[in-house]
């Protein structure tokens, strides 16, 4: 076995599940879900009948590499949405099609990483947990870098000592972040690419929430345009990860694309055959057709602003709740007094943090299940940056957004 597997955490919904057994919240309120990050909005028709249109596809065997006209709309679509000259961005080195951005983020780390070099894989905590499970199944050590209200749920790279970046090969960041929805400004990209220039490391930025934020005249920036206006025109050592699944309300498709730095995609792109990850043609031409369109993108965008200032408002009274930059989740810390927080018995779970102690008692009391932050971060230098905070992800409809922040407030207002 994978000495490594040893180290993986259970999946936070598996916690999540353990967290709930056993429990019969009230039958009289049904059930809202905001725990899992799925887009519920609908796969804009145009992109189903793209793949039906392509259905025939399926009797062929897709290429690892994908047909170039899908690599050509992804680098449009790159060049244009990051200000990045066309002419930049190589489809044909620079540009490969994945089957979903989760496999991706796995992947890389398995081909890019020596274990025999005592490697260090960096990344933020809380975590989209596959960039820790990839570290340990490449034989890496992961390193973490909390994200807390104090460093406005950022990565803060100037805390690293000299020795762990001199280890580090590999770093994740995730801008807009998961769970917080923070974004991370130029400054700090920029930052971050001279540290990789100086430590010689890659930086995998995964970008797949870029496409929900909220100011529709302030996207978040990424790492690719941060490289090319640095002068890292052939964006050495950084590479993107970028998702249909959120951007596109399509998280069924499995589609999204890895690109930058030609250097480190050609050896990946020779461990992806191995791996076999090839996407299916139907799904190529669904989302060379998603990429060239961004109507879409824009509507989807206004549904989540919706949906952020209702939820907000009705509970701004009893918490201290904050709209994120982007993404749809809310990261909320938990107003717990301290009879919760000490006295109340969480289940079967005795030393539970205060997220889950809010999860579980609002699932008990109210029907709606949000996952505890804990579940998404680990404790690192003396602090769980998650222990005290929930995740709520807003992609339910709009109705029931407003009713789930109704008996959140109920929930919140009988706690205190
Ligand atoms: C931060 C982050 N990265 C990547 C993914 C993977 O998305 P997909 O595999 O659908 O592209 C997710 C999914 O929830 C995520 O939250």
């Amino acid at each position: 076995m994978n000495p490594g597997l040893t180290f993986c955490h259970p999946y936070p919904f598996e916690k999540l599940a353990q967290l709930k057994h056993g429990i019969n919240p009230p039958t009289n309120k049904r059930h809202i879900a905001m725990s899992i990050g799925e887009p519920t909005h609908p796969t804009p028709e145009f992109i189903q009948n793209a793949m039906f249109e392509h259905i025939g596809g399926l009797g062929t065997y897709p290429t690892t590499k994908g047909i170039l006209e899908l690599r050509k709309a992804i680098a449009d679509w790159l060049s244009i949405r990051f200000n990045i000259p066309a002419a930049a961005i190589d489809p044909e080195t620079q540009v490969l099609p994945v089957s979903g951005t989760r496999e991706a983020l796995f992947s890389i780390a398995q081909c890019v990483i020596d274990p025999a070099e005592k490697p260090i894989v960096i990344m933020p905590n809380p975590f989209y947990q596959i960039y820790e499970g990839a570290a340990f199944l490449a034989g890496a050590e992961p390193y973490f870098l909390n994200t807390t209200e104090a460093t406005d749920y950022l990565p803060d790279f100037a805390s690293v000592p000299d020795d762990i970046w001199q280890r580090c090969r590999l770093i994740y960041i995730c801008s807009p972040g998961n769970p917080s929805g923070a974004v991370m400004s130029q400054a700090s990209m920029e930052h971050l690419i001279g540290l990789a220039e100086k430590y010689d490391f890659i930086i995998a930025s995964d970008e797949c929430y870029s496409e929900l934020y909220d100011d529709e005249n302030d996207p978040p920036v990424g790492l690719l345009q941060t490289a090319y206006a640095m002068g890292n025109t052939a964006f050495k050592r950084c590479i993107v990860f970028h998702s249909l699944s959120k951007r596109s309300n399509a998280p069924g498709l499995r589609s999204g694309f890895v690109a930058g730095d030609a250097d480190i995609l050609k050896p990946y792109f020779q461990y992806r055959t191995y791996q076999g990850c090839a996407m299916p043609l139907p799904t190529q031409h669904a989302s060379i057709r998603a990429w060239q369109d961004e109507a879409h993108v824009i509507e989807n965008r206004a549904l989540y602003r919706a949906k952020f200032a209702a939820f907000i408002n009705i509970l701004s009274d009893v918490c201290d709740i904050q709209k994120p930059a982007a993404s749809f989740y809310v990261w909320l810390k938990v107003p717990i007094s301290d009879d919760l927080q000490g006295e109340r018995e969480c289940g079967k779970l005795p030393g539970a943090t205060a997220a889950e102690k809010f999860a579980q008692q609002l699932f008990a009391h109210e029907n709606i299940t949000v996952l505890p932050g804990s579940y998404l971060s680990r404790e690192f230098d003396g602090i769980n940056p998650g222990q005290n905070h929930v995740r709520i992800a807003l992609v339910a409809p709009l109705a029931e957004c407003i009713e789930a922040a109704h008996r959140i407030k109920n929930f919140i207002t009988t706690l205190n």
